[in-house]
């Protein structure tokens, strides 16, 4: 019994593991999915606030540098990009980039 049993418990916790990073493909890199709540990932969804799906990944990574620094005024992404570094925002513009326009 104990025999079978252990393999069984090893790979449990091999599932476990790795089961988050599974999620990081569908759903962008992390703080991608904060983004998307204000800025539909496609064009299906018609709001006013600028769609940034399938923009260019420089063009996305610069607004938000600007934003972080004042440069650029806003009324919410001032506050929001300060919530994220260079390496994070790059990865974010990345996925936004990669998104049908
Ligand atoms: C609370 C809603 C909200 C969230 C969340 C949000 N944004 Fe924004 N975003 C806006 C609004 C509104 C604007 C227009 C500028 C302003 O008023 O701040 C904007 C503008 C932008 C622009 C400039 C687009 C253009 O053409 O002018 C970029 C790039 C951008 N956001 C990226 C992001 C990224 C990346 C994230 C996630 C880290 C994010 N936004 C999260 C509301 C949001």
């Amino acid at each position: 019994m104990g025999r079978v049993l252990l393999p069984a418990l090893a790979s449990a916790v091999l599932a476990a593991g790795p089961a988050g990073a599974a999620d990081v493909p569908a759903n962008g890199p992390p703080g991608a999915s904060s983004c998307t709540g204000c800025h539909a990932p496609s064009k299906l969804a018609d709001s006013a606030i600028p769609r940034i799906a399938g923009r260019k990944a420089a063009d996305i990574e610069t607004f938000m540098r600007e934003y972080r620094s004042g440069a650029w005024p806003s009324s919410v992404m001032g506050r929001i990009a300060k919530g994220f570094d260079d390496q994070q925002t790059q990865a974010i513009a990345a996925w936004f980039a990669a998104q049908p326009e």
